[in-house]
């Protein structure tokens, strides 16, 4: 990911100035429209989402928190729906999941996407229909693939000759057939704003297209009695914001579809774009919207059809970051503010807010870049460059590296970071024996706790010497 400015922040007339894309806010009252959700606004330097201010939801609720604009969420589930109607959109529930949140899916008409047992049992939880759920993962365990198989999930994509094996034994077991997705990687690895293409890969993930593997797969699982063949299954990368890479890869996948035509004489009926849909982390990123990428993906897969003479096949992608990640934000509470000496005379601003990696691994392990804003109350205070790290014994634990707060924060302020709705709660921890913050929704003013907070009896639950004690004398 972009980051930092090549020359380091501390300049010699002492003042730090950040990143070169990093403006000060011309009011630090206001909000960056781009990367919040729908409903949050701010009022005389209060933040209010979905209707509800967040002191007032720290007040009932706790801090951090994890606030989730359903409204939001709904909208850009819908709008992935409306704009890809005739694609499966399947949600990818690795960048967040929640009963909750896989009902309102199910109510948008979405699929899912898991890749786990524990994210299958999520699904079956909720009453999501299985029909409409996709089995991922490189790793799938018998127990896996058999519960999957007999719950009457919609289709796994298999990811190695292993898997192509165990499911079709686990099919004959069961009496039962399931459809299958061949994953296939097609030599494109996309990061944000570029691609790479190149001829083979070195990663764990899919059958190489370029080796001939992903060709044998499909004949294997052609060949399997209880594994109906759907089609290919390529997903590139996360965080693009450009269809190129999406084009070289229709490109590949497509070639291979036609060849599994031609010599099997097999007409694939589906076939999967994956996700990676970027979204707005600060004012540098540019996302497209869903009419745009449902355009473009669509003119792309269309044109390389024609071009090698075969249907155009049902197609669906697997967007999670670009539904959830907007969705919600994360509310801090400002523990302590210290000024830092730097060599060179600067001096770097570190606010330190109650939470921290455990409940937002991103920055310490992408370098990502996230904002920030001084969510409950106005200041007038002159902007001023600031580090927001957490609580946690790791000098990496940094939340937002770099962003103009108002020169007054103080201890007890609230902050609130947007764009934490992917891949922070799902990726949260327990580092330092810190509680996971709860997940919030919030709508037409009224909360409700989608999940809880953790408590430090949740934690020492699993802890079974805590019955043992100790008896050491004094
Ligand atoms: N489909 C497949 C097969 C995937 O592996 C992924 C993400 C997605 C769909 C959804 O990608 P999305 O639309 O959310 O970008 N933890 C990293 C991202 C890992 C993505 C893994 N696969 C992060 O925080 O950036």
């Amino acid at each position: 990911m972009p980051t930092s400015h090549p020359s380091g922040w501390a300049h010699a007339d002492g003042a730090l100035r950040g990143p070169s894309w990093l403006r000060e806010p011309t009011d630090a009252n206001s909000l960056v429209p781009i990367l919040w959700s729908s409903t949050a606004t701010k009022d005389d330097g209060v933040l209010s989402v979905g209707g509800v201010s967040v002191p007032d939801l720290v007040a009932e609720h706790g801090s951090p928190a994890y606030v989730l604009d359903e409204r939001d969420f709904r909208e850009r589930a819908r709008a992935f729906a409306d704009a890809f109607a005739d694609y499966d959109v399947y949600f990818a529930g690795k960048a967040f999941l929640s009963t909750t949140t896989v009902r309102w899916l199910a109510e948008e008409g979405l699929h899912l996407d898991v890749c786990s047992g524990g994210e299958l049992t999520v699904a079956e939880r909720a009453g999501f229909p299985m029909a409409r759920v996709g089995f991922h993962g490189n790793n799938k365990s018998v127990r896996e693939l058999e519960r999957a198989v007999a719950l009457g999930v919609g289709r796994v994509i298999v990811d190695s000759f292993d898997e192509v094996e165990r499911l079709a034994a686990v099919t004959e077991e069961l009496g039962r057939t399931v459809g299958v997705m061949v994953r296939v990687t097609a030599g494109v690895e996309a990061h944000t704003h570029e691609y790479i293409a190149t001829a083979h890969e070195d990663q764990k993930f899919g059958f190489s297209i370029a080796s001939g593997d992903a060709f044998d797969a499909v004949r294997r699982v052609e060949a399997a009695p209880g594994l109906r063949l759907l089609g290919l299954h390529s997903h590139i990368g996360s965080q693009i914001f450009d269809s190129s890479g999406f084009e070289v890869a229709a490109r590949r996948v497509l070639a291979l579809h036609a060849r599994v035509s031609e010599e099997l004489g097999v007409q694939m009926p589906e076939m999967d774009l994956g996700g990676g849909f970027g979204i707005a982390y600060t004012t540098q990123d540019d996302p497209s919207d869903p009419a745009q990428l449902a355009t473009e993906l669509t003119k792309i897969v269309e044109h390389e059809c024609r071009a090698l003479a075969v249907d155009v096949p049902r197609l669906s992608i697997e967007p999670g970051r670009a539904i959830v990640g907007p969705a919600m934000c994360t509310v801090y509470e400002v523990g302590t503010v210290k000024e830092v000496a730097l060599d060179g005379g600067a001096r770097r601003t570190y606010v330190s807010v109650d939470g921290g990696m455990s409940d937002n691994i991103r920055t310490a392990l992408y370098d990502a870049d996230y904002s920030c804003t001084l969510a409950s109350r106005a200041s007038g205070a002159p902007p001023l460059l600031s580090r927001v790290v957490g609580k946690h014994c790791e000098a990496g634990d940094i939340v937002v590296k770099d962003e103009f707060l108002p020169a007054d924060v103080r201890p007890g302020d609230l902050l609130a970071v947007p764009g934490t709705g992917a891949y922070c709660r799902s990726m949260a921890s327990n580092y330092n024996h810190v509680l996971r913050p709860p997940v919030i929704a919030v709508r037409d003013g009224k909360t409700s706790v989608v999940l809880r907070r953790e408590t430090e009896d949740d934690l020492l639950s699993v802890d079974v010497g805590v019955e043992v004690g100790m008896d050491v004398g004094a």
